[in-house]
């Protein structure tokens, strides 16, 4: 018994840490991670989609002055492919964690999901409206969003209960993650590294973010992104 209770110890000790580290690698990410990543991407960009295109304009070109177009046809569709695989791989490398593979209203069933296990919180994920595939960016920032929102329900709120839902309107999406904890007063909490990071991926991504909170009523954190 005292070798469990030991165990779980350990266990939420070792969570905490992660918890730590990963607040402290989305710090530091949020400090120097814009401008940096910008411009390697810009540089990948540059040095195989930008290149392979240029390459299969070349060739189309080439082929249209030749009798026997074919060579440069198939190299073309050669250079085409490349560029769909580096495409791919430019995504996947964008696309957090728990995106691989699945749908965003998956992977908020998943992080939902994987707060009430661990946190022993109630917890509900809703669909308003009908899913659909969105553009990544605007999947990156409402994933993101869905983890740092769930984070701080877990660290922060005390709460009972959590009700993650995604709205999907004609334009725009929106994600709602409403805990019925103890709340806080966001105009004077000064936002943590968390929510502010949030707060400037969001406006990147031109979409808009909204806290409201009380102590009795707990907190109420929307996402907005327009497609
Ligand atoms: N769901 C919540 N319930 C209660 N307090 C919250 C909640 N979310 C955020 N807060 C408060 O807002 C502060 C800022 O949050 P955040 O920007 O994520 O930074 P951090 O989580 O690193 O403290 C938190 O320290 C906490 O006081
Ligand atoms: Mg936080």
């Amino acid at each position: 018994m005292e070798r469990v209770m030991e165990q779980s110890e350990d266990r939420s000790a070792l969570i905490e840490e992660l918890e730590a580290q990963r607040a402290e690698v989305a710090r530091l990410s949020a400090e120097h991670g814009a401008l940096t990543e910008r411009e390697r991407l810009a540089g990948e960009i540059h040095d195989t989609l930008a290149q392979g295109f240029t390459s299969i304009i070349m060739l189309l070109q080439a082929a249209d002055a030749q009798p026997d177009p074919a060579r440069h046809l198939a190299l073309a569709v050669q250079t085409a492919r490349e560029n769909l695989a580096e495409a791919r791989a430019l995504m996947a490398a964008l696309s957090p964690a728990p995106l691989d593979g699945s749908t965003l209203d998956e992977a908020l069933v998943r992080l939902a999901d994987r707060l009430g296990e661990e946190a022993g919180i109630a917890v509900t994920f809703t669909v308003h409206g009908e899913s659909r595939p969105l553009p990544p960016s605007a999947e990156v920032v409402l994933i993101r969003a869905a983890q740092e929102a769930l984070a701080n329900v877990r660290e922060h709120a005390a709460a009972g209960r959590v009700d993650v839902s995604a709205a999907y309107g004609p334009r725009t999406v929106t994600l709602e993650v409403r805990d019925d904890g103890h709340g806080f007063d966001p105009s004077v909490a000064a936002d943590g590294y968390g929510l502010r990071g949030m707060r400037s991926r969001v406006e990147q991504a031109g979409g808009s973010m909204r806290v409201r909170s009380s102590r009795e009523g707990g907190t109420v954190l929307t996402v907005e992104v327009a497609e």
